[in-house]
């Protein structure tokens, strides 16, 4: 299948910021200002803030989706949320696995693929995160980092539970430092990715979008975008200015 056949993925990880007020206008504003962009949109705020946006997001024709969610559906766990709840309050996708949750809280890979799990579980699709340090890249580990990462989900949930996820590619070095993988370095890890998965269903990889994230913004979303196995953005800092961020969904087409 030709990357022309999958639709590009723009999806903007507020991380912990903002303000209702904050994400009301933003979500106002993209919705606003989208217009003709054939890429599908996805804005994933705080969890305070979903439910709220549930029904702009749907008019705006956003997709909505959370930062993280427990491996548990329900029960004594304090200060965690489940997917059932994500999807009671209008949310689509999840992010599983982002570097921010494996390294400050500890997740494993084999934790994270008991959030895929519990993803699926609830009816949300998973955006699967990956990638490597900047310690493990000069080491070499790159490939080996980002394999043992899906594997995990594979050995656990099954190569078939990949059929409605999404990978996003986010080098650890590039994340909110202000450095970019170069498109070639990019363009590689994401090829290795779908080779991967192209091992347990060609299918799948066929269709499956794997997305960049690392410090893209309007300067170089478009020759990030334009390689042939980066099938859109997961953006942090770029997605808290409505501005930044129509312009990297302009550079979707
Ligand atoms: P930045 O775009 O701020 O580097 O963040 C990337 C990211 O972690 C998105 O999930």
């Amino acid at each position: 299948m030709s990357e022309t056949e999958r639709t590009p993925l723009i999806a903007g990880n507020w991380k912990m910021n903002g303000s209702a007020a904050m994400a009301e206008a933003l979500v106002d504003a993209i919705a606003a200002g989208r217009s003709d962009s054939a890429a599908e949109v996805l804005v994933i705020p705080p969890f305070p803030y979903i439910d709220r946006l549930s029904r702009r997001a749907a008019k705006g024709g956003l997709q909505l989706g959370a930062q993280d969610l427990s491996v548990h559906a329900s029960g004594a766990f304090t200060g965690e949320v489940s997917g059932p709840m994500l999807v009671d309050v209008g949310a689509g996708y999840v992010l599983v696995g982002h570097s921010e949750r494996r390294e400050m809280h500890a997740e494993s890979d084999a934790v994270v693929a008991a959030k895929f799990e519990a993803a699926r579980a609830a009816g949300l699709k998973p955006v699967l995160c990956v990638g490597e340090s900047r310690q493990q890249r000069e080491a070499g580990e790159t490939e080996a980092v980002t394999r043992a990462q899906v594997e995990a989900v594979v050995d656990r949930c099954g190569a078939g539970a990949l059929a409605d996820a999404v990978i996003a590619y986010e080098p650890v070095w590039a994340i909110g430092t202000g450095l970019v993988a170069t498109p070639e370095q990019a363009q590689g890890v994401h090829a290795f990715l779908r080779a991967r998965v192209a091992e347990h269903d060609a299918t799948i990889a066929g269709r499956i979008r794997i997305l960049y994230g690392g410090s893209m913004k309007p300067q170089n979303a478009a020759e990030l975008l334009a390689c042939e196995d980066i099938d859109g953005g997961l953006i942090g800092g770029a997605s808290l200015s409505a501005d930044d961020f129509l312009a990297v969904i302009a550079a979707a087409g």
